[in-house]
């Protein structure tokens, strides 16, 4: 994309982020606190000559587009619009898809129906119960116009004919849109009808979907509370989160996300003052969303209603936001209300709630005293039994020492009773971890160490600019290297370039990530020939030590077929990993 390109070689990173973060010009980098995290000593690096940015302590990093991205919230195109005009760059209209144009036309669809519909509720006359409705459940009509809520009329086909006969459009359209249905003798009628219209955003605040709850005056009998816009070409169901244009600015300036069930509790929530607050709609939390999230701040304080459904759907929500790297709190309430009764009968009660969230297996503890009690022996059992799932994927063995002594106080039964349900619960997950994510986390240190001790010596010879190569070749020589971290290594004392910033740009994708990360790294000192001496010997015992563990293996294997050749083979490399690993110490 050429446009990219462009834009980003005529603004400067430097600037750019330096009007988020105060940086200091360190010779090679530009330093700063990162905006990230919090910290104390500055660990953010930005490199002029690259046009990267990269944290050592978060480890985020990337180009002046992902920057803007991380830092605004913003998506991909969003962030190169910004930078396009503080470019002076005129953004040419984006890889037009082929259906690019049906996306546009369905776009337009979706504007003109929250037009109507937020007409019909606001100035219309036949919005009365719709208005009356709303201003009963103590939403006013500022609120109305925040959130550009509508009214659909009950009778069929009201959207379907002002869209069709007034703006042209066809009944095809309407219903790959979502907005109509196909009737069984021909011609189409209105998917909502009668009901409060919620329209639902994109990132960048256009319309995509509806949801429309029933007014109960209008409503028939069985119809649903609420329906939902189908899956279309612009609606995706699993990245939709209710309010968040609304809500964007309040959670990156708060640095905490609120998350409730349905639309009216993210209204009322945020009528009380907690601007914050997102919903997914009934729906459980996916990892679309929390990625959404995670762009715009660390902490998501969970307040989901309790009803049986709700509590499995907690569990799973937390497991999806912690394996994101978030932090999850969770507001606790005793009484069985949701939280648009309570932000709307008492605000600052609600308020206060969201600011003293618990942790998640103290709200499961509480949840359990309060469904369960603790009179009867069986009332221990089942708050015992609800609450033991949680505590027993603490992985911190002293972390879950403390929670299940405070249930055992709590129920006044012995530390060792707990403990023997946690065994029951914990020990099969735990067993089917021994094979799977145990040896995984083995090997994934082993690669990890070798590819440490590779990076650290990119680190160092990068410093030298061109220097030392010709040493570190002769210490590696026959010695072989993997991953991205080896195959860099060997380009880079392999090549005749000596300015590193022109041997990085040159760089394909998958190598020029690792290149970058060495390139912009302050923490090792330049410490010459002594300390690469050292990094590269160290490298070479870590890969003859992989090597000849492989080679054993192998060796069993081929010795049990019979394989002379083969034999015959490993046996001389092993040979010589032991006479290459004794050279060393010359
Ligand atoms: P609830 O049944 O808890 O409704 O569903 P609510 O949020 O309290 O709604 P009000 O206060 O009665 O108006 C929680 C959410 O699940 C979705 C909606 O987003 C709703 O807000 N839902 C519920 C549906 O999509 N369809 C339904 O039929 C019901
Ligand atoms: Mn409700």
């Amino acid at each position: 994309m050429d446009q990219v390109e462009e834009i980003k070689r005529k603004v400067n990173i430097v600037s750019v982020v330096g009007e988020y973060v105060t940086l200091k010009n360190t010779g090679r980098n530009h330093k700063g606190l990162c905006p990230f995290h919090g910290e104390k000593t500055p660990s953010f690096m930005v490199n002029e000559e690259l046009q990267i940015y990269k944290c050592f302590g978060c480890g985020k990093g990337g180009d002046v587009i992902k920057f803007l991205m991380e830092i605004e919230g913003l998506e991909f195109v969003e962030a190169l619009e910004k930078l396009a005009k503080r470019a002076g760059v005129e953004l040419k209209k984006l890889r037009v898809d082929s259906r690019g144009g049906e996306k546009r036309r369905m776009l337009e669809i979706h504007s003109l129906a929250s037009e109507y519909y937020h007409y019909l509720l606001t100035e219309h006359k036949v919005g009365e119960v719709a208005r009356k409705y709303l201003l009963d459940r103590g939403l006013n009509e500022k609120i109305w116009k925040t959130f550009k809520l509508g009214f659909s009329l009950s009778t069929w086909d009201g959207l379907s004919k002002f869209l069709i006969l007034k703006k042209g459009f066809k009944e095809g359209e309407l219903v790959s849109a979502g907005l109509s249905i196909k009737g069984n003798r021909g011609g189409v009628y209105d998917r909502f009808r009668g009901r409060v219209m919620f329209p639902l955003l994109d990132s960048g605040g256009k319309v995509v979907g509806f949801s429309g709850r029933v007014i109960p005056e209008l409503a028939r009998k069985d119809e649903p509370k609420y329906i939902n816009s189908p899956e279309t070409l612009i609606y995706h169901k699993s990245q939709m989160l209710f309010g968040l244009s609304q809500a964007r600015q309040a959670i990156r300036e708060k640095g905490r996300v609120v998350v409730v069930e349905g639309e009216l509790d993210m209204i009322s929530s945020y009528v009380s003052g907690v601007t914050e607050t997102v919903a997914i709609k009934g729906s459980a939390l996916t990892e679309e969303m929390v990625e959404r999230l995670a762009r715009l701040c660390n902490l998501v304080i969970l307040a989901l209603d309790a009803d049986e459904a709700g509590e499995e759907a907690l569990r799973r929500s937390v497991e999806t936001l912690e394996k994101r790297g978030l932090e999850v709190k969770v507001v606790y309430w005793s009484d069985g209300k949701d939280p648009d009764e309570l932000a709307r009968k008492n605000p600052s009660s609600w308020r206060k709630l969201v600011d003293k969230p618990v942790s998640v297996y103290e709200w499961i503890m509480k949840k359990a005293f309060d469904k369960w009690g603790m009179e009867t022996p069986e009332d221990i059992k089942r708050v015992v039994k609800m609450t033991v799932p949680y505590l027993s994927k603490i992985e911190n063995r002293v972390v879950a020492e403390v929670w299940v002594k405070r249930l055992a106080k709590k129920l006044d039964v012995s530390k060792e009773r707990v403990w023997e349900e946690m065994e029951k619960v914990g020990m099969d997950s735990r067993l089917r971890g021994n094979d799977g994510i145990l040896n995984q986390v083995q090997n994934d240190e082993k690669i990890s160490r070798g590819d440490k001790l590779t990076e650290r010596l990119l680190t160092v010879l990068f410093q030298l600019e061109g220097g030392e190569k010709s040493l570190v070749k002769k210490i590696l020589s026959g010695v072989s290297l993997d991953g991205a971290g080896g195959k860099l290594l060997v380009k880079w004392i392999e090549s005749v370039d000596g300015k590193v910033a022109s041997f990085i740009k040159k760089l394909p994708d998958e190598l020029k990530s690792v290149a970058e990360k060495c390139f912009i790294n302050e923490k090792e000192d330049s410490l010459g020939e002594k300390e690469v001496v050292r990094l590269t010997m160290d490298l070479v015992r870590d890969r003859l030590h992989i090597e000849r563990v492989d080679l054993i293996s192998k060796l069993e294997v081929v010795e049990e077929l019979d394989d002379e050749e083969k034999i015959e083979e490993i046996s001389k490399r092993l040979v010589w990993l032991d006479k290459k690993e004794r050279g060393l110490n010359y």
